[in-house]
């Protein structure tokens, strides 16, 4: 059995712990192993196809990014061409991308990708290649897994980020407004504005008012708190408006936070600074937590290969891996459930969701 890994999308922390699992379960039961460069480009021409044995993935589970590297533009049901005269064309190249894993021999693909990436893995599935999927983003928004690696070590960050930022908003008296990843859904925004004590939490799944966002900030003035820190996921939407993005065309999600940041000293006076914390929540090396989420998702993905579960993808369903059609998985991106435990726990604790 030839196994063909790849990663695509958005890097995660714990990627090469994924590689590393996969490639070592792999190697046991005498299977050989190659990674494909950066998505499928490594297929299409562009790049190679890399072994990977033992020797390749010796000491990469703590390490950040992919060895394999990544896109997040290269779908080949849509692949974008730039033309001499600067105009982008696309193109379907699935058929070519099919017929390269023919001709490498390739028996079984394991595709680790968040949502965009395993419905390119859904559709390669259908065009009769032989995969597994393994879900990965820092969002935490796919479904049929309880948690994407990746995501605990974007928490951490941000958590940390929010720990330095409470000492600078409260020597200054300042209202300090951190605008964290996410996309769609405000997993990393709850979760670190929980664990790092913000005084309002603005997440996608809950509109907001920047009333309510003033108000709360007031009491705390009238209660000698001259400081607050707001915790804002960048797809959060006031009530009645639409998502901020620094790019509309590319649909890159970006500036919610100093939008709320303006308003908020317009309407309270307080002076107000913003962060946007990008892709350092991307980066650096990936949780104890995450290393080892990635050890098993990439280890459980070869035994869903040998048991032929294919159109499957690995799944976190504590205290066990699990695997799920991928159907399912992508039936619905998950949000965070309104009526979860951490959104009461927010609410018991007194900070403001902004409604
Ligand atoms: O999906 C992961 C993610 O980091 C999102 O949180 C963010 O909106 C997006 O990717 C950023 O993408 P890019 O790296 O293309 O700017």
């Amino acid at each position: 059995m030839k196994i063909a890994i790849s990663t695509g999308g958005g890097d995660a922390p714990g990627l090469n712990a994924v590689i590393r699992g996969a490639v070592l379960a792999a190697v046991h039961r005498g299977w050989e192993c190659v990674g494909i460069r950066k998505g499928y480009d490594g297929l299409l021409g562009q790049e190679q196809l890399v072994p990977l044995g033992p020797a390749e993935v010796r000491g990469i589970t703590h390490l950040g990014g992919t060895i394999l590297g990544t896109t997040n533009r290269g779908d080949p049901f849509h692949w974008r061409e730039r033309l001499p005269d600067g105009t982008w064309v696309e193109h379907d190249r699935s058929e070519e991308l099919v017929r390269a894993f023919r001709a490498h021999g390739i028996g079984a693909l394991i595709a680790i990708g968040g949502d965009g990436s395993l419905r390119i893995a859904r559709h390669l599935l259908d065009k009769g290649v032989a995969l597994v999927g393994v879900p990965k983003t820092i969002d935490n928004d796919v479904g049929g897994t309880e948690a994407t690696f990746g995501f605990d070590t974007a928490v951490q960050t941000a958590t940390e980020a929010i720990d330095k930022l409470h000492s600078t908003a409260e020597s200054h008296e300042r209202v300090m407004v951190v605008e964290v990843m996410g996309r769609h859904a405000g997993f990393i925004a709850l979760s670190a504005g929980l664990a790092g004590s913000a005084d309002v939490i603005l997440i996608p799944e809950i509109p907001y008012e920047m009333d309510r966002v003033c108000n709360k900030i007031r009491q705390r003035e009238a209660e000698g708190r001259h400081f607050s820190m707001v915790v804002v996921a960048e797809g959060a939407v006031a009530r009645g408006g639409e998502e901020v993005y620094l790019d509309a065309e590319r649909r890159r999600l970006g500036g919610v936070g100093d939008r709320v940041a303006r308003v908020i000293e317009q309407k309270t006076g307080k002076e107000t600074r913003t962060l946007v914390l990008g892709h350092l929540q991307r980066g650096g090396s990936p949780t104890t937590f995450d290393r080892l989420l990635g050890l098993r998702f990439g280890a459980a993905a070869v035994r869903l290969i040998a048991e032929g579960k294919f159109g499957h993808m690995v799944a976190l369903d504590p205290p066990t891996i699990v695997s799920v059609p991928l159907d399912e998985a992508l039936a619905a991106p998950k949000r965070v459930p309104l009526d979860s435990d951490s959104i009461a726990t927010a609410r018991d604790l007194g900070i403001s969701l902004g409604d």
